[in-house]
């Protein structure tokens, strides 16, 4: 369960100008399940601006009422948050809420709504416009805020997938660069707002323990493993054309990669930042599909929605090759799929064992068990370093150790913002460094090329294991550090 701060965070962090939230795709299962919920936890840590109001809008065929959105608002919140809906806070927040339909075509009345919020708020109103909908939705709407007046004093928050090869995702991004400047484009990647995802930046960066050794000369191997034991929940609209790659690696694990692969950049701004990111993008190897498992779980097929002989992957395990002098020749080993074992998200950083074999081990330890660092990035967080110590007795045996880092039991949890939450937050703010970048998506989908073009045939797996058998095989001799 997430920690949740019910006070406001006392630190002195910019609160955003004051704003127009515009939420479209109001009503979609997004919107409930984080952005909703998401904006009342700002609320109540006092990080919404001074004045606000949030538009909730939709096409016609799903128009509800002003009432019934709020009590959308209500029902998410008491669904998928710790948080209760009463007091101060709520009341203020639930009477900024409103609903007004929006269409690709017609968008008259939702600019009308807002100039009337303007005009209630009074003074410089910056608009926000999240478009937390279908990615068939985005590009009419795209060109519906950016062709229109809307756009005046505009940030716009875009979802994944941005595309689903090299040429949707330029196609996507012609038309996101006719209707904005790239400084109000925000793309979110929900994993680089994660607490322990931007904490890796201050444990290389700021910290002289680990960076010298963050290298080819020390490192054995890179895992970034996220199995989850969920299945795709009756997503199969969504889930059947896209699979575990698209929806997971290209989005979501290639940008955390980014984050442990990168040389320290001159400053934290967005430009430099994401400069040292895509240097990383550029020098992944073009993927080889002999490098690539593709599970999927038992009963998939049956799931209403999928073909009775999909080929969608629940599963994916690859190995990836950073080509430049400080990775080449480390391999990066990435995991994830439905139906799986465990739910964990989970970075490892193997090192390469001493030149010299001075001691004995106990018996119990494993092989293939070094050195390692370990980063658990789900919510609290942790980071454990598993070494070698003597074990207590008359003989120099060892045996593992392990040194460990919790969120949880570290920092006050009131100054915990979930990743949406806090994403939401810097795109008010205007702060562009934890977004991504249409380069970066582009040379993601160029690498992706040759495994979209052939890839390997799926392999079945039970549910609840750890996939398929040929994904313990690809990594060997190492293995994966799953399960403990
Ligand atoms: C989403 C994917 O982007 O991330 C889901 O579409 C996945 O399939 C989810 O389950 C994982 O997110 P979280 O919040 O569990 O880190």
């Amino acid at each position: 369960m997430r920690p949740m701060s019910t006070h406001p965070i006392e630190t002195d962090v910019d609160i955003p100008a004051n704003h127009v939230i515009v939420l479209f795709g109001a009503t979609g299962d997004l919107a409930r399940r984080k952005i909703l919920p998401g904006l009342y936890h700002l609320a109540l840590a006092g990080l919404l601006p001074k004045a606000y109001r949030i538009i909730g809008s939709a096409p016609p065929a799903f128009a509800i009422s002003n009432e019934d959105f709020r009590t959308l608002a209500r029902e998410s919140v008491d669904q998928f948050s710790d948080l209760a809906p009463d007091g101060g806070v709520w009341d203020s927040f639930v009477a900024s809420l409103s609903f007004v339909a929006s269409s690709a075509e017609d968008g008259s009345a939702l600019l009308a709504a807002i100039e009337e919020a303007e005009a209630a708020i009074g003074g410089d109103v910056s608009r926000l416009f999240h478009l937390a909908v279908p990615p068939d939705a985005v590009l009419g709407l795209v060109t519906m805020v950016g062709g229109s007046e809307l756009r005046r004093n505009a940030r716009v928050i875009l979802e994944k997938p941005f595309g689903v090869d090299l040429a949707s995702a330029k196609t996507l991004n012609v038309v996101i660069k006719a209707n904005f400047d790239e400084t109000q484009v925000f793309r979110i990647d929900h994993f680089l707002g994660k607490e322990s995802i931007d904490n890796i930046l201050a444990l290389r960066f700021a910290n002289r323990f680990f960076e010298p050794l963050w290298n080819r000369d020390h490192v054995r191997y890179v895992q970034i493993d996220v199995p989850e034991t969920i299945t795709i929940e009756g997503r199969a609209a969504f889930y059947e054309p896209t699979g575990a790659f698209r929806d997971m690696v290209v989005s979501h694990l290639f940008q955390v990669l980014g984050f442990i692969a990168m040389e320290q950049p001159t400053s934290l701004e967005a430009r430099p930042l994401r400069d040292e990111v895509h240097k990383v993008f550029e020098s992944i190897r073009p993927i080889d599909p002999t490098h690539v498992v593709r599970g999927q779980y038992d009963g998939y097929r049956d799931e209403v929605g999928v073909a009775p002989d999909s080929q969608t992957e629940t599963f994916i395990a690859l190995r990836v090759e950073v080509e430049n002098t400080r990775w080449k020749g480390v391999p990066f080993y990435l995991r994830t799929g439905k139906a799986l074992a465990e739910s964990r998200q989970v970075i490892t950083i193997g090192f390469e064992e001493p030149v010299m074999r001075l001691f004995s081990f106990a018996s119990n330890v494993p092989e293939n068990h070094g050195n390692r660092l370990v980063v658990d990035f789900a919510d609290p967080g942790s980071i454990h370093a598993h070494f070698f110590a003597k074990r207590p007795g008359p003989e120099m045996r060892l045996d593992a150790a392990q040194m460990t880092f919790n969120y949880a039991g570290s920092f006050q949890k009131a100054h915990h913002l979930e990743a949406y939450e806090y994403l939401i937050l810097e795109a008010m703010l205007g702060k562009r460094t934890l977004f991504t970048r249409s380069d970066g998506i582009e040379r993601l989908w160029e690498a992706s090329a040759n495994l979209l073009a052939s890839p390997p045939a799926v392999e079945r797996y039970a549910q609840g294991s750890w996939g398929p058998q040929s994904a313990i095989d690809l990594i060997a001799p190492n293995s994966w550090c799953l399960p403990e």
